[in-house]
Protein backbone atom coordinates (compact mmCIF):
# COMPACT_ATOMS: atom_id res chain seq x y z
CA UNK A 1 0.00 0.00 0.00
CA UNK A 2 1.26 3.22 -0.80
CA UNK A 3 1.15 6.10 1.78
CA UNK A 4 -0.60 9.36 1.54
CA UNK A 5 0.73 11.70 -0.38
CA UNK A 6 2.90 14.01 0.65
CA UNK A 7 2.22 17.78 0.81
CA UNK A 8 5.80 18.33 -1.23
CA UNK A 9 5.01 16.35 -4.06
CA UNK A 10 1.89 18.15 -5.25
CA UNK A 11 3.08 20.48 -7.86
CA UNK A 12 -0.11 22.54 -7.58
CA UNK A 13 -1.41 24.14 -4.28
CA UNK A 14 -4.02 22.04 -2.90
CA UNK A 15 -7.20 22.56 -1.49
CA UNK A 16 -10.17 21.54 0.29
CA UNK A 17 -13.65 21.28 -1.91
CA UNK A 18 -15.11 24.05 0.56
CA UNK A 19 -12.20 25.99 -0.17
CA UNK A 20 -12.58 25.71 -4.31
CA UNK A 21 -14.60 29.37 -4.66
CA UNK A 22 -11.33 31.17 -4.19
CA UNK A 23 -9.65 29.15 -7.00
CA UNK A 24 -11.99 29.08 -9.89
CA UNK A 25 -9.69 29.32 -13.32
CA UNK A 26 -6.71 28.27 -11.22
CA UNK A 27 -5.13 24.83 -11.42
CA UNK A 28 -5.44 23.30 -7.47
CA UNK A 29 -5.25 19.28 -6.46
CA UNK A 30 -8.21 17.87 -4.48
CA UNK A 31 -7.11 14.89 -2.13
CA UNK A 32 -10.13 12.88 -0.40
CA UNK A 33 -11.95 9.68 -1.68
CA UNK A 34 -14.18 8.85 -4.71
CA UNK A 35 -18.31 7.83 -4.15
CA UNK A 36 -19.03 7.30 -7.67
CA UNK A 37 -17.48 6.69 -11.01
CA UNK A 38 -19.41 6.55 -14.29
CA UNK A 39 -17.70 6.88 -17.63
CA UNK A 40 -19.14 7.43 -21.84
CA UNK A 41 -15.42 5.95 -23.20
CA UNK A 42 -14.74 9.37 -24.14
CA UNK A 43 -15.67 11.31 -20.96
CA UNK A 44 -15.31 9.80 -17.54
CA UNK A 45 -16.74 11.36 -14.41
CA UNK A 46 -15.71 11.24 -10.83
CA UNK A 47 -17.56 12.08 -7.99
CA UNK A 48 -14.87 12.39 -4.54
CA UNK A 49 -15.52 13.71 -1.15
CA UNK A 50 -13.18 15.11 0.92
CA UNK A 51 -15.48 15.57 4.66
CA UNK A 52 -15.29 19.41 3.33
CA UNK A 53 -17.93 18.87 0.01
CA UNK A 54 -18.21 16.66 -2.72
CA UNK A 55 -16.47 17.78 -5.62
CA UNK A 56 -16.99 16.10 -9.73
CA UNK A 57 -14.12 15.83 -11.80
CA UNK A 58 -14.55 15.47 -15.37
CA UNK A 59 -11.94 13.56 -17.20
CA UNK A 60 -11.42 13.49 -21.17
CA UNK A 61 -9.47 11.47 -22.43
CA UNK A 62 -8.30 12.87 -25.42
CA UNK A 63 -6.91 15.63 -23.13
CA UNK A 64 -4.94 13.42 -20.11
CA UNK A 65 -2.16 11.34 -20.32
CA UNK A 66 -2.70 7.69 -21.16
CA UNK A 67 -1.83 6.03 -17.69
CA UNK A 68 -4.26 9.04 -15.98
CA UNK A 69 -7.10 7.57 -17.85
CA UNK A 70 -5.85 4.14 -17.02
CA UNK A 71 -5.59 5.33 -13.31
CA UNK A 72 -9.17 6.02 -13.42
CA UNK A 73 -10.33 2.52 -14.43
CA UNK A 74 -9.14 1.55 -11.71
CA UNK A 75 -10.85 3.86 -9.30
CA UNK A 76 -13.40 2.24 -6.87
CA UNK A 77 -15.61 2.88 -4.28
CA UNK A 78 -13.93 4.70 -1.50
CA UNK A 79 -10.48 4.52 -3.32
CA UNK A 80 -8.29 7.76 -1.69
CA UNK A 81 -6.98 9.63 -4.27
CA UNK A 82 -5.09 13.25 -5.46
CA UNK A 83 -7.13 14.74 -8.56
CA UNK A 84 -5.28 17.96 -10.45
CA UNK A 85 -7.33 20.51 -12.39
CA UNK A 86 -8.66 23.27 -13.21
CA UNK A 87 -11.69 24.76 -11.24
CA UNK A 88 -14.43 26.02 -13.25
CA UNK A 89 -17.51 26.79 -11.62
CA UNK A 90 -20.59 25.12 -12.77
CA UNK A 91 -24.27 25.68 -11.03
CA UNK A 92 -24.94 22.23 -11.85
CA UNK A 93 -22.43 21.19 -10.39
CA UNK A 94 -22.57 19.84 -6.29
CA UNK A 95 -21.39 22.68 -4.82
CA UNK A 96 -21.05 24.47 -7.95
CA UNK A 97 -17.67 23.40 -9.55
CA UNK A 98 -16.34 21.41 -11.53
CA UNK A 99 -12.98 19.96 -11.72
CA UNK A 100 -10.92 19.85 -15.15
CA UNK A 101 -8.55 16.93 -14.78
CA UNK A 102 -5.20 17.07 -15.87
CA UNK A 103 -3.58 14.69 -13.70
CA UNK A 104 -5.01 11.87 -10.95
CA UNK A 105 -2.97 9.40 -8.54
CA UNK A 106 -4.02 7.01 -6.76
CA UNK A 107 -3.26 7.23 -3.39
CA UNK A 108 -4.91 4.31 -1.51
CA UNK A 109 -6.55 0.90 -3.76
CA UNK A 110 -10.14 0.16 -2.04
CA UNK A 111 -11.03 -3.55 -2.71
CA UNK A 112 -14.26 -4.11 -4.22
CA UNK A 113 -15.27 -5.50 -1.11
CA UNK A 114 -15.93 -2.48 0.99
CA UNK A 115 -18.65 -3.01 3.27
CA UNK A 116 -21.19 -0.31 2.91
CA UNK A 117 -22.88 -0.54 -0.77
CA UNK A 118 -25.10 2.07 -2.33
CA UNK A 119 -28.44 -0.26 -1.03
CA UNK A 120 -30.22 -1.11 2.03
CA UNK A 121 -28.31 -2.49 5.06
CA UNK A 122 -29.80 -4.12 7.98
CA UNK A 123 -28.84 -1.62 11.31
CA UNK A 124 -26.51 -4.13 13.09
CA UNK A 125 -24.57 -4.45 9.34
CA UNK A 126 -24.19 -0.75 9.90
CA UNK A 127 -23.26 -0.65 13.73
CA UNK A 128 -20.67 -3.37 13.09
CA UNK A 129 -19.37 -1.16 10.56
CA UNK A 130 -19.51 2.03 12.12
CA UNK A 131 -15.81 3.05 11.32
CA UNK A 132 -16.91 2.96 7.52
CA UNK A 133 -20.41 3.67 7.71
CA UNK A 134 -19.85 7.45 9.28
CA UNK A 135 -18.12 8.60 5.78
CA UNK A 136 -21.49 7.93 4.64
CA UNK A 137 -23.22 11.69 4.07
CA UNK A 138 -26.11 11.06 6.41
CA UNK A 139 -23.61 10.30 9.14
CA UNK A 140 -21.37 13.41 8.37
CA UNK A 141 -24.56 15.62 8.53
CA UNK A 142 -25.44 14.08 11.99
CA UNK A 143 -21.71 14.57 12.99
CA UNK A 144 -21.64 17.90 11.86
CA UNK A 145 -24.56 18.87 13.65
CA UNK A 146 -23.59 17.88 16.52
CA UNK A 147 -21.11 19.52 16.67
CA UNK A 148 -22.83 22.98 16.14
CA UNK A 149 -24.75 21.48 19.49
CA UNK A 150 -21.60 21.29 21.27
CA UNK A 151 -20.46 24.74 19.91
CA UNK A 152 -23.52 26.08 20.71
CA UNK A 153 -23.93 25.16 23.97
CA UNK A 154 -20.11 26.51 24.84
CA UNK A 155 -21.29 29.72 23.24
CA UNK A 156 -24.56 30.13 25.03
CA UNK A 157 -22.60 29.80 28.50
CA UNK A 158 -19.65 31.50 27.51
CA UNK A 159 -21.91 34.61 27.06
CA UNK A 160 -23.65 34.12 29.99
CA UNK A 161 -20.26 34.21 32.09
CA UNK A 162 -20.91 30.72 33.43
CA UNK A 163 -17.37 29.17 34.28
CA UNK A 164 -16.98 25.87 32.67
CA UNK A 165 -15.75 22.98 35.33
CA UNK A 166 -14.83 19.31 34.79
CA UNK A 167 -15.54 17.17 36.97
CA UNK A 168 -14.19 13.33 37.82
CA UNK A 169 -15.07 10.27 35.39
CA UNK A 170 -13.62 8.23 38.34
CA UNK A 171 -15.88 8.62 41.25
CA UNK A 172 -16.29 7.09 45.05
CA UNK A 173 -19.67 8.69 46.04
CA UNK A 174 -22.72 8.00 43.26
CA UNK A 175 -25.55 10.41 41.92
CA UNK A 176 -28.10 8.64 39.90
CA UNK A 177 -30.14 5.37 40.85
CA UNK A 178 -29.69 3.51 37.54
CA UNK A 179 -26.78 0.88 37.80
CA UNK A 180 -23.41 2.02 37.84
CA UNK A 181 -20.10 0.84 36.47
CA UNK A 182 -17.56 -0.32 38.69
CA UNK A 183 -14.02 -1.02 39.08
CA UNK A 184 -11.57 -1.86 41.62
CA UNK A 185 -9.48 1.14 41.96
CA UNK A 186 -6.20 0.28 43.63
CA UNK A 187 -6.44 0.23 48.15
CA UNK A 188 -9.25 2.37 47.68
CA UNK A 189 -12.31 -0.52 47.48
CA UNK A 190 -14.63 0.23 44.13
CA UNK A 191 -14.48 3.47 41.87
CA UNK A 192 -17.86 3.86 39.73
CA UNK A 193 -17.95 5.69 36.02
CA UNK A 194 -19.49 8.95 36.81
CA UNK A 195 -23.39 9.09 36.20
CA UNK A 196 -23.90 12.64 36.17
CA UNK A 197 -20.93 15.35 37.49
CA UNK A 198 -23.88 17.81 39.32
CA UNK A 199 -22.95 16.53 43.12
CA UNK A 200 -19.36 18.26 41.68
CA UNK A 201 -20.86 20.63 40.23
CA UNK A 202 -22.81 22.31 43.22
CA UNK A 203 -19.34 22.19 45.21
CA UNK A 204 -18.01 24.17 42.35
CA UNK A 205 -21.30 26.30 42.36
CA UNK A 206 -20.50 27.66 45.36
CA UNK A 207 -16.78 28.18 44.47
CA UNK A 208 -17.85 29.85 41.14
CA UNK A 209 -21.44 31.30 41.10
CA UNK A 210 -22.49 29.73 37.79
CA UNK A 211 -20.95 26.50 36.30
CA UNK A 212 -21.47 24.02 34.05
CA UNK A 213 -19.96 20.62 33.03
CA UNK A 214 -19.68 19.07 30.20
CA UNK A 215 -18.69 15.64 29.86
CA UNK A 216 -19.32 11.66 29.44
CA UNK A 217 -21.19 9.90 31.23
CA UNK A 218 -22.25 6.28 31.69
CA UNK A 219 -25.35 4.11 33.36
CA UNK A 220 -25.51 0.21 33.19
CA UNK A 221 -28.99 0.33 32.43
CA UNK A 222 -30.40 -3.30 30.89
CA UNK A 223 -33.07 -0.57 29.06
CA UNK A 224 -32.71 -1.53 25.36
CA UNK A 225 -34.75 1.15 23.72
CA UNK A 226 -34.04 3.72 21.29
CA UNK A 227 -33.15 6.65 23.58
CA UNK A 228 -30.89 4.93 26.18
CA UNK A 229 -27.00 4.58 25.21
CA UNK A 230 -24.84 2.93 28.20
CA UNK A 231 -22.47 6.35 27.78
CA UNK A 232 -23.75 9.38 26.44
CA UNK A 233 -22.80 13.32 27.33
CA UNK A 234 -24.71 15.29 28.99
CA UNK A 235 -24.07 19.11 29.64
CA UNK A 236 -24.99 20.09 33.24
CA UNK A 237 -25.48 23.84 34.72
CA UNK A 238 -25.40 24.76 38.74
CA UNK A 239 -26.67 28.08 39.49
CA UNK A 240 -25.91 29.30 42.62
CA UNK A 241 -29.10 31.18 44.08
CA UNK A 242 -31.37 30.37 41.39
CA UNK A 243 -34.88 28.73 42.40
CA UNK A 244 -36.56 26.19 40.36
CA UNK A 245 -38.23 29.15 38.30
CA UNK A 246 -35.01 30.59 37.61
CA UNK A 247 -33.63 26.93 36.45
CA UNK A 248 -36.81 26.54 33.73
CA UNK A 249 -36.48 29.91 32.53
CA UNK A 250 -32.83 29.30 31.74
CA UNK A 251 -33.44 25.22 30.19
CA UNK A 252 -36.14 27.32 28.16
CA UNK A 253 -33.41 29.62 26.21
CA UNK A 254 -30.78 27.31 26.72
CA UNK A 255 -32.77 24.93 24.43
CA UNK A 256 -34.44 27.71 21.60
CA UNK A 257 -31.00 28.97 21.50
CA UNK A 258 -29.75 25.23 20.64
CA UNK A 259 -32.55 24.88 18.27
CA UNK A 260 -32.05 28.10 16.86
CA UNK A 261 -28.31 27.71 15.97
CA UNK A 262 -29.11 23.97 13.94
CA UNK A 263 -31.69 25.87 12.08
CA UNK A 264 -29.53 29.15 11.53
CA UNK A 265 -26.38 27.31 10.50
CA UNK A 266 -27.25 23.60 9.25
CA UNK A 267 -30.02 23.98 7.32
CA UNK A 268 -28.54 22.30 4.37
CA UNK A 269 -27.20 19.02 6.98
CA UNK A 270 -31.77 19.18 8.51
CA UNK A 271 -32.45 19.07 4.65
CA UNK A 272 -30.38 16.13 3.29
CA UNK A 273 -32.03 14.12 6.98
CA UNK A 274 -35.20 15.28 5.29
CA UNK A 275 -36.01 16.76 8.46
CA UNK A 276 -39.37 18.50 8.66
CA UNK A 277 -38.75 21.60 10.67
CA UNK A 278 -41.79 22.93 11.01
CA UNK A 279 -42.06 22.11 14.91
CA UNK A 280 -39.19 22.77 15.56
CA UNK A 281 -39.94 26.35 14.42
CA UNK A 282 -41.88 26.66 16.93
CA UNK A 283 -39.75 26.40 19.61
CA UNK A 284 -39.80 29.75 20.02
CA UNK A 285 -42.49 31.30 22.85
CA UNK A 286 -42.69 29.95 26.63
CA UNK A 287 -42.88 26.39 27.04
CA UNK A 288 -45.81 24.50 28.66
CA UNK A 289 -45.86 24.16 32.50
CA UNK A 290 -47.64 20.87 33.82
CA UNK A 291 -47.65 19.87 37.29
CA UNK A 292 -46.82 16.69 37.57
CA UNK A 293 -50.15 15.63 39.22
CA UNK A 294 -51.94 17.63 36.51
CA UNK A 295 -49.85 15.34 34.03
CA UNK A 296 -51.00 12.46 35.45
CA UNK A 297 -54.73 13.06 35.10
CA UNK A 298 -54.34 13.87 31.72
CA UNK A 299 -52.30 10.57 30.47
CA UNK A 300 -54.91 8.87 32.69
CA UNK A 301 -57.90 10.40 30.50
CA UNK A 302 -55.79 8.88 27.40
CA UNK A 303 -55.93 5.54 28.67
CA UNK A 304 -52.58 5.03 31.16
CA UNK A 305 -52.73 3.17 34.39
CA UNK A 306 -49.19 4.98 35.79
CA UNK A 307 -50.66 6.13 39.05
CA UNK A 308 -49.84 9.20 41.17
CA UNK A 309 -46.31 8.11 42.71
CA UNK A 310 -44.69 6.79 39.86
CA UNK A 311 -42.21 8.29 37.53
CA UNK A 312 -43.59 8.88 33.70
CA UNK A 313 -42.70 5.84 30.98
CA UNK A 314 -41.83 7.02 28.05
CA UNK A 315 -45.48 5.83 26.51
CA UNK A 316 -47.17 8.76 29.43
CA UNK A 317 -43.93 11.39 28.01
CA UNK A 318 -45.62 10.89 24.74
CA UNK A 319 -48.98 11.14 25.75
CA UNK A 320 -48.28 14.09 27.30
CA UNK A 321 -46.66 16.19 24.29
CA UNK A 322 -49.02 14.96 21.97
CA UNK A 323 -51.14 18.26 22.98
CA UNK A 324 -48.69 20.81 22.61
CA UNK A 325 -46.70 21.64 19.58
CA UNK A 326 -43.70 22.65 21.38
CA UNK A 327 -41.33 21.22 24.75
CA UNK A 328 -43.30 20.61 28.08
CA UNK A 329 -42.10 20.91 31.78
CA UNK A 330 -43.47 18.65 33.85
CA UNK A 331 -43.06 19.65 37.16
CA UNK A 332 -43.04 18.77 41.10
CA UNK A 333 -43.19 14.76 40.74
CA UNK A 334 -43.62 13.15 43.87
CA UNK A 335 -40.54 12.62 46.13
CA UNK A 336 -40.60 9.24 45.45
CA UNK A 337 -40.13 8.87 42.07
CA UNK A 338 -37.03 10.99 42.04
CA UNK A 339 -33.66 11.15 43.36
CA UNK A 340 -32.17 12.34 47.01
CA UNK A 341 -30.76 15.92 46.74
CA UNK A 342 -34.13 17.21 44.60
CA UNK A 343 -35.62 20.22 47.54
CA UNK A 344 -38.83 19.45 49.17
CA UNK A 345 -41.86 21.42 47.59
CA UNK A 346 -42.75 23.66 51.17
CA UNK A 347 -46.31 24.18 48.98
CA UNK A 348 -46.78 20.26 49.05
CA UNK A 349 -44.33 18.13 50.89
CA UNK A 350 -45.02 15.01 49.09
CA UNK A 351 -43.29 16.27 46.29
CA UNK A 352 -40.17 18.10 45.60
CA UNK A 353 -39.10 21.36 43.54
CA UNK A 354 -38.12 19.22 39.96
CA UNK A 355 -38.38 19.36 36.03
CA UNK A 356 -38.44 17.11 33.52
CA UNK A 357 -38.31 18.66 29.88
CA UNK A 358 -40.28 16.68 27.31
CA UNK A 359 -39.42 17.45 23.68
CA UNK A 360 -42.60 17.36 21.35
CA UNK A 361 -42.83 14.94 18.53
CA UNK A 362 -42.62 12.09 20.93
CA UNK A 363 -39.31 12.67 21.33
CA UNK A 364 -39.69 12.73 25.51
CA UNK A 365 -37.68 13.67 28.23
CA UNK A 366 -34.13 15.49 27.40
CA UNK A 367 -33.69 17.23 30.80
CA UNK A 368 -33.98 16.72 34.33
CA UNK A 369 -33.19 19.19 36.32
CA UNK A 370 -34.36 20.52 40.35
CA UNK A 371 -33.77 22.67 42.90
CA UNK A 372 -31.29 21.45 45.26
CA UNK A 373 -32.07 20.22 49.38
CA UNK A 374 -29.86 23.18 50.74
CA UNK A 375 -31.41 22.10 54.35
CA UNK A 376 -28.77 20.06 56.04
CA UNK A 377 -30.99 17.65 58.62
CA UNK A 378 -33.67 17.33 55.71
CA UNK A 379 -30.65 16.20 52.95
CA UNK A 380 -29.38 13.76 55.76
CA UNK A 381 -32.55 12.66 56.29
CA UNK A 382 -33.22 11.40 52.42
CA UNK A 383 -29.73 10.09 52.66
CA UNK A 384 -30.87 7.50 54.92
CA UNK A 385 -34.31 7.01 53.88
CA UNK A 386 -32.37 6.20 50.30
CA UNK A 387 -30.41 3.45 52.31
CA UNK A 388 -27.36 5.52 50.83
CA UNK A 389 -23.75 5.15 52.26
CA UNK A 390 -24.30 8.36 54.43
CA UNK A 391 -20.13 8.52 54.94
CA UNK A 392 -19.55 8.90 51.17
CA UNK A 393 -21.85 11.65 51.07
CA UNK A 394 -19.35 13.47 53.79
CA UNK A 395 -18.02 16.07 51.30
CA UNK A 396 -21.31 16.73 49.94
CA UNK A 397 -23.43 17.45 53.23
CA UNK A 398 -20.42 20.15 53.57
CA UNK A 399 -21.79 22.28 51.19
CA UNK A 400 -24.83 22.47 53.35
CA UNK A 401 -23.06 22.75 56.41
CA UNK A 402 -20.88 25.92 55.65
CA UNK A 403 -22.55 28.36 54.10
CA UNK A 404 -25.64 26.59 52.27
CA UNK A 405 -27.57 28.55 49.74
CA UNK A 406 -30.30 28.43 47.74
CA UNK A 407 -29.27 26.54 44.60
CA UNK A 408 -30.61 24.75 40.92
CA UNK A 409 -29.41 23.18 37.96
CA UNK A 410 -30.39 20.33 35.39
CA UNK A 411 -29.17 17.78 32.77
CA UNK A 412 -29.52 17.85 29.45
CA UNK A 413 -28.83 14.20 27.52
CA UNK A 414 -26.73 15.52 24.07
CA UNK A 415 -27.97 12.68 22.19
CA UNK A 416 -31.41 13.05 22.97
CA UNK A 417 -31.31 16.85 21.98
CA UNK A 418 -29.69 15.63 19.07
CA UNK A 419 -32.20 12.81 17.94
CA UNK A 420 -35.10 15.16 18.38
CA UNK A 421 -33.72 17.90 16.29
CA UNK A 422 -32.70 15.59 13.59
CA UNK A 423 -35.46 13.51 13.72
CA UNK A 424 -33.82 10.64 14.07
CA UNK A 425 -35.92 7.26 15.40
CA UNK A 426 -32.95 6.21 17.20
CA UNK A 427 -30.32 8.40 19.19
CA UNK A 428 -27.50 5.29 18.19
CA UNK A 429 -27.07 7.45 15.19
CA UNK A 430 -25.92 10.54 16.74
CA UNK A 431 -22.84 9.45 18.29
CA UNK A 432 -19.62 8.07 16.35
CA UNK A 433 -19.41 4.68 18.29
CA UNK A 434 -22.32 4.14 20.81
CA UNK A 435 -22.45 2.34 23.49
CA UNK A 436 -25.62 0.53 24.48
CA UNK A 437 -26.35 -2.74 26.39
CA UNK A 438 -24.79 -5.26 23.36
CA UNK A 439 -22.51 -3.51 21.86
CA UNK A 440 -18.95 -2.20 22.85
CA UNK A 441 -17.39 -2.46 19.21
CA UNK A 442 -16.25 -1.15 17.32
O1 LIG B 1 -32.61 12.86 34.48
P1 LIG B 1 -31.18 12.51 34.68
O2 LIG B 1 -30.84 11.17 35.19
O3 LIG B 1 -30.59 13.65 35.60
C1 LIG B 1 -29.33 13.72 36.10
O4 LIG B 1 -28.43 12.99 35.84
C2 LIG B 1 -29.12 14.94 36.97
N1 LIG B 1 -27.93 14.70 37.80
C3 LIG B 1 -29.02 16.16 36.11
C4 LIG B 1 -28.78 17.42 36.92
O5 LIG B 1 -29.72 17.89 37.54
N2 LIG B 1 -27.60 17.97 36.89
O6 LIG B 1 -30.40 12.69 33.29
C5 LIG B 1 -30.42 13.92 32.63
C6 LIG B 1 -30.62 13.74 31.16
C7 LIG B 1 -31.95 13.08 30.77
O7 LIG B 1 -32.99 14.02 30.71
C8 LIG B 1 -31.62 12.51 29.40
O8 LIG B 1 -31.72 13.52 28.41
C9 LIG B 1 -30.18 12.11 29.56
O9 LIG B 1 -29.64 12.85 30.62
N3 LIG B 1 -30.05 10.68 29.82
C10 LIG B 1 -29.68 9.76 28.91
N4 LIG B 1 -29.36 9.87 27.62
C11 LIG B 1 -29.01 8.74 26.95
N5 LIG B 1 -28.95 7.53 27.52
C12 LIG B 1 -29.25 7.36 28.83
N6 LIG B 1 -29.18 6.14 29.39
C13 LIG B 1 -29.65 8.50 29.59
N7 LIG B 1 -30.00 8.71 30.87
C14 LIG B 1 -30.24 10.03 31.00
MG1 LIG C 1 -34.48 12.02 34.39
Amino acid sequence: MRSPLPDRAVSHPSSRIADLHAHVGTTVTVRGWVTHVRSSGKVAFVVMRDGSGILQCVLVKSQVPAEVWERFAALTLETSLAVTGEVRADARAPGGHELGVVDLVIVGASPLDYPIQPKEHGIDFLLDNRHLWLRSPRQAAIMRIRHEIEQAVHDFFYARDFTRCDTPILTGAIGERAGLFATEYFDEGMAYLAQTGQLYGEALAAALGRIYTFGPTFRAEKSKTRRHLTEFWMIEPEMAWYDSNDNMQLQQEFVQYLVGRVLERKAEELKLLERDTTMLEKVTGDFIRLDYSDAITLINGKGSTTTWGEDLGAEDEALIVADYDRPVFVMNYPKQAKAFYMKENPADTRTVLCDDLLAPEGYGEIIGGSQREDDYDRLLGRIHEEGLPVDEYGWYLDLRKYGTFTHSGFGLGLERTIGWICGLHHIREVIAFPRMMHRLRP
